[in-house]
């Protein structure tokens, strides 16, 4: 099977570089517009599809993000392997902004988005106790440390509703009673779908601040990302560019199941 390669862009990356035939496609899917047009090109002789989560002009916020148009999209186009991109803040003090971190695990907390393509008519339940394709997370942090970025392999992301960030109470909930490493606003439910389409999916987080809960770095404000996103997006970019040649042109089934996730899911009884 052909290896397509789609990349979800947050806060900062709103496009890549290098694509050979670039193009912004138009998309429509049964569930709305997706974010913003995809470009899709080719890459080391890979085929790459990149959609900005937040739209270019970031017009969406983490909340508005039409999610299921997003990965239908990608899905419709051919894509085989999602790397979602995103600014998260940290919850470790050995995790510092402008690091990264190949995310293994969620904690959905997010509670105003649409979750799932099966609902009424066709009821399915896919197994999620492994979000992360290891296979594509290894890809990817192999890129990073090609790349020279300093990188964390695994962590445990928190996925808030937002657009507030969190009071003091909650960070430290999240990092000393619930143990989590890294906190954003927008890898939920977008891991969830990109399952239940039977997309690999891996997660490269950017951290951009220490949360509210640091001592020496008082609260989180949006300046401070800001400042941060620039450095991390030019990372991004320098990460991207090596996956092709670590994934290849084309792919094996997944040995994770990640592309098989619905053979065993689906509950309604076909008629
Ligand atoms: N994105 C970047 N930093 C964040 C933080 N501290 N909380 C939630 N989302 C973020």
């Amino acid at each position: 099977m052909d290896t397509m390669i789609g990349v979800i862009g947050g806060s900062g990356l709103y496009e890549i570089d290098g694509l050979e035939g670039a193009d912004w496609v138009t998309i429509e899917t049964p569930w709305g517009d997706p974010s913003d047009q995809i470009m899709t090109g080719v890459l080391d002789g890979v085929k790459m599809a990149f959609l900005p989560r937040h739209g270019r002009g970031h017009v969406h916020s983490p909340t508005t993000v039409p999610y299921r148009a997003n990965i239908h999209a990608l899905k419709s186009l051919g894509v085989t392997d999602i790397v979602s991109v995103s600014a998260c803040g940290s919850f470790r003090e050995d995790m510092a902004p402008g690091d990264f971190v190949i995310l293994d695990q969620f904690i959905d907390r997010t509670v105003a988005r649409e979750k799932s393509f099966f609902g009424t008519g066709c009821v399915a339940h896919v197994s999620l106790a492994h979000p992360i394709c290891e296979r594509l997370a290894g890809a990817c942090l192999t890129a990073a440390q090609e790349a020279g970025v300093t990188v964390h392999k695994g962590g445990t992301y928190l996925c808030m509703e937002g657009p507030q960030f969190s009071t003091l109470a909650e960070s430290k909930l999240y990092r000393e009673v619930w143990g989590c490493d890294v906190i954003g606003m927008t890898n939920m439910p977008e891991a969830k779908l990109a399952r239940e389409a039977e997309i690999d999916y891996a997660s490269v987080a950017m951290i951009t601040d220490y949360d509210s809960w640091h001592p020496h770095h008082g609260e989180v404000d949006i300046s401070e990302i800001i400042a941060t996103l620039g450095a991390n997006s030019e990372n991004a970019r320098n990460l991207i560019a090596k996956l092709p040649k670590l994934l290849g042109a084309t792919r094996d089934t997944c040995p994770h199941g990640c592309d098989t996730a619905l053979d065993f899911a689906i509950m309604t009884v076909p008629e």
